[in-house]
């Protein structure tokens, strides 16, 4: 049995050459750390290992969905059953900060909740994904990995009442060894509904809006990427020949199709581009190539982007900036290196968490899976939290 399932490897990254346009120079942010960032503690549920969780603010607390996920045995190890994915909480303190509180071996953690004592996918295995054991492992030793890449997108209800949100997932059916005979899958679209009247254990309850969402072969939007303004959920796309796309839908209509609009040779179309097409649609330096996360910087007046290289195994996080999310993009810069772990995927699904920063403050939550060898060969996953203060 491996532990170091929860890893995606992006392909070498082959971007397209575009044409300078003659545009006059917006305001360009240069981000640069103030001080040395501060690695707070962990986050964690302490009876669970996990991996590659990100995060979004669901009203007045936040939801972690993390990759691959196991109970951890009395002897601190890592037992069966895994399950794909699985969500939960973490409280924030009376001033809005993570609430992170030292634990009783005095490790500091910002410590997850919530009830997944059913063992079962937070995004669901569908029939014809071996949905007849939790971690979508065939009989033919496929898999079917149905790992997110991003924080659920909330589309209404942030403020109060019945929240909904979304996450596309692609639907990635990969070998033993991480490759695929599949490697442009259907995209899924999954609807979180959150009632925060359920109890405080309750997670939010996830349906299916469209298993296809996205077809097979076609452009992955929204699960690379997806920040929201003003109204308008833009959605980032990166296929398996590594052209990042970008489409954009009000944010009351991303069930339906015909209201997106995507982003092709500098203009918007109705028209959606074909995996053949997608180098026309690429936007440069969109991000370094890895996983990462987008969002709009109000101290800045900025879109952001914060994550890894294409080609990584490191914690070692690049920023990008735009003064809108088509660009033009700044060219990736690395800011931060956090400790890898010692396994031999040492660090990777590096994150950002705007949602954890509060009153406008020029700051940033960073955080990344870091996967150790404990003994017997015995790999386990932590997520150190870190704040990076901007100049
Ligand atoms: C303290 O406990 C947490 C949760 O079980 C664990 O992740 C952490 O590694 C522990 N710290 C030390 C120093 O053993
Ligand atoms: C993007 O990055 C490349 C180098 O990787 C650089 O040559 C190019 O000018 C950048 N594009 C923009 C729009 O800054």
């Amino acid at each position: 049995m491996s532990y170091r399932s929860g890893l995606i490897f992006a392909l070498a990254a082959s971007t397209a050459a575009f044409a300078a346009k003659c545009t006059p120079k917006p305001k360009v942010v240069d981000p640069t750390v103030s001080g040395t960032p501060q690695v707070l503690g962990i986050v964690t549920d302490p009876s669970l290992n996990r991996d590659s969780c990100n995060s979004v603010k669901f009203q007045n607390r936040v939801l972690w969905t993390c990759r691959d996920t196991q109970p951890v045995g009395l002897d601190g190890k890592p037992t069966l059953p895994i399950w794909d994915t699985s969500a939960s909480w973490t409280d924030l303190d009376a001033d809005g900060n993570p609430a992170v509180q030292p634990l009783s071996n005095g490790t500091n953690a910002l410590l997850m909740y919530g009830a997944n004592d059913a063992r079962q996918p937070f995004f669901p295995l569908l029939p014809g994904e071996c949905n007849d054991n939790s971690a979508g492992m065939c009989p033919d030793g496929t898999r079917y990995a149905l790992w997110h890449d991003t924080a659920p997108m909330v589309a209404s209800g942030a403020d109060g009442g019945v929240l909904t949100a979304y996450t596309w997932v692609r639907k990635s059916h990969i070998k033993g060894d991480f490759s695929t005979d599949d490697p442009d899958p259907a995209t899924t679209l999954y609807k979180m509904t959150y009632d925060p009247n359920s109890g405080h254990d309750a997670l939010p309850s996830v349906s299916v809006v469209d298993e296809n969402f996205w077809l097979y072969g076609g452009l992955p939007y929204g699960a690379y990427g997806n920040v929201v303004k003003d109204g308008i959920a833009y959605l980032y796309g990166k296929p398996s020949n590594n052209n990042i796309v970008l489409a954009k839908v009000p944010i009351g209509s991303v069930e339906d199709k015909s209201q997106y609009q995507y982003w092709v040779n500098g203009a918007w179309t109705s028209t959606m581009p074909s995996l053949a097409d997608s180098a026309s649609a690429n936007i440069p330096n969109v991000s370094a190539g890895g996983q990462g996360t987008y969002y709009f910087s109000d101290a800045w007046n900025s879109y952001v982007w914060i994550g890894q290289a294409g080609i990584s195994v490191s914690a070692d996080f690049f920023i990008t900036t735009a003064p809108s999310p088509e660009g033009p993009w700044a060219q990736p810069k690395q800011f931060y290196s956090g400790e890898n772990g010692n396994f031999m995927f040492g660090a990777y699904s590096l994150q950002a968490h705007p949602e954890l920063v509060t009153g406008g403050k020029n700051e940033i939550y960073l955080t990344y899976t870091k996967n150790d060898v404990i003994d017997d060969n015995v790999a386990v996953y932590s997520t150190p939290l870190i704040k990076v203060q901007w100049q």
